[in-house]
């Protein structure tokens, strides 16, 4: 609990309809000066002033009191309200301005605070938060350019090489596929930002329908067939005959490619990946196990981010928007994705998302019952 604020949260704000404390000033000064008033009365009737100076004196006096306490009031106004809402004021331009630096301090101490001391502290926050949002959006421009700058490079050398005419025909086909390739990386890049801005606006719509994961599952790993062979990884599959969800189902789709790539890509050949999948509690799990290069703590934490991409060695494949993608979508299907990795020995992916009952007939079995099906290769 800091100072200003209740265990609860709530702010301790001065509020009081009568503060003893200002009741306390005035009725010394009335007092005060309606003394001055009787003693000068009594000394102007001792000394026999005529009644008209008797009159005037006492007018004069108020006066002077009155115009005493209109200054008063003035300076408490303006140092009270006025200087701070100009500071607010001149604060409020530079933010319009751009700059999220400004700081306006409050009046009062923490335990003090009156209303416009909580204004000027929501108003700092509120500046903090817009400043961090704004460093976001800055670091987001200069990811993607720096993302496009390198296939833009290699399309216009690889363009510039072939209109110099003197390559071979080998030569030629050659800078060909490269300027493909880079090209292939420009629209993944682009699709992939579309996607991610799409699912973090809400402007996707999910059609959320029941269906099969073990199939689905069964559908992307045989999508990677060409890569288990190429880089010769073990393949080990472990799950029920089927298990329902309710989800998108194309989305779904980009969370277990990006999972499995990620496995294929960060695995030395010759390792091995295992998909394993299991039912609990109402819950689905699915796992996508490596033994490739596993992370640090450190890249554990960032891979999530946007644009992270923790081995340099791999970073020309891929934009590190993959696992964005996948957390943002398993936010959408009310899903969780955990990872446990120990550097040089592999990682862990798991999903889990709540199970959907199977349709009467449709499902052949589930939960303890099922029967596990294993593909070792
Ligand atoms: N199976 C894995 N093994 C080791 N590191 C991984 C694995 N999956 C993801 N990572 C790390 O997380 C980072 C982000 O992954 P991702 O968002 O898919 O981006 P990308 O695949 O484009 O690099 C990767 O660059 C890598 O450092
Ligand atoms: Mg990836």
């Amino acid at each position: 609990m800091n100072g200003g604020e209740r265990a609860d949260g709530s702010r301790m704000i001065k509020d009081s309809l009568f503060p003893l404390s200002l009741f306390g000033i005035f009725l010394g000064v009335l007092l005060l000066m309606s003394g001055i008033h009787v003693g000068l009365v009594v000394l102007m009737n001792d000394l026999e002033w005529s009644d008209i100076i008797q009159i005037i004196v006492p007018m004069m006096y108020w006066g002077a009191v009155a115009m005493g306490l209109t200054l008063f009031t003035r300076k408490k106004i303006k140092s009270t309200y006025e200087e701070p809402l100009h500071r607010l004021a001149e604060a409020t331009k530079q933010v319009a301005e751009g700059d999220f630096s400004v700081y306006v301090p409050t009046i009062h101490t923490a335990d003090r605070l009156d209303y416009l001391d909580v204004m000027i502290t929501d108003f700092n926050k509120m500046v903090e938060e817009l400043g961090s949002v704004e460093t976001l959006k800055t670091d987001f421009v200069s990811n993607v350019s720096h993302e496009m700058k390198t296939p833009i490079a290699i399309i216009k050398n690889y363009a510039e090489l072939l209109q110099t005419g003197k390559c071979a025909e080998e030569e030629k086909l050659e800078y060909a596929r490269n300027i493909e390739e880079a090209a292939g990386r420009l629209s993944d890049l682009i699709s992939n930002i579309l996607r991610l801005n799409k699912l973090e606006n809400q402007r996707i719509d999910p059609e959320m329908k029941k269906y099969d994961l073990c199939g689905q599952l069964e559908e992307c790993i045989l999508n990677f067939e060409e890569m288990w062979d190429e880089k010769d990884l073990e393949l080990e599959v472990d799950m029920e005959e089927n298990a329902f969800i309710r989800a998108d189902r194309s989305l779904m789709d980009m969370v277990w490619n990006n999972l499995i790539s990620n496995a294929v890509k960060f695995t030395e050949p010759g390792g091995r990946v295992t998909i394993q999948q299991t039912a609990s509690q109402g819950h689905i799990e699915v796992s996508v196990s490596d033994t490739g290069c596993g992370m640090s703590s450190e890249s554990v934490r960032r891979i999530f981010d946007k644009f992270y991409q923790g081995d340099t060695s791999h970073s020309k494949e891929g934009n590190g928007l993959g696992l964005a993608l996948v957390k943002r979508i398993l936010i959408l299907m009310n899903g969780e994705i955990s990872v446990v990795s120990k550097e040089g020995e592999g990682s862990t992916f798991t999903v889990r998302l709540p199970a959907s009952a199977p349709s009467s007939g449709a499902g052949r079995n589930t939960g303890q019952e099922s029967e596990e099906k294993t593909d070792g290769r």
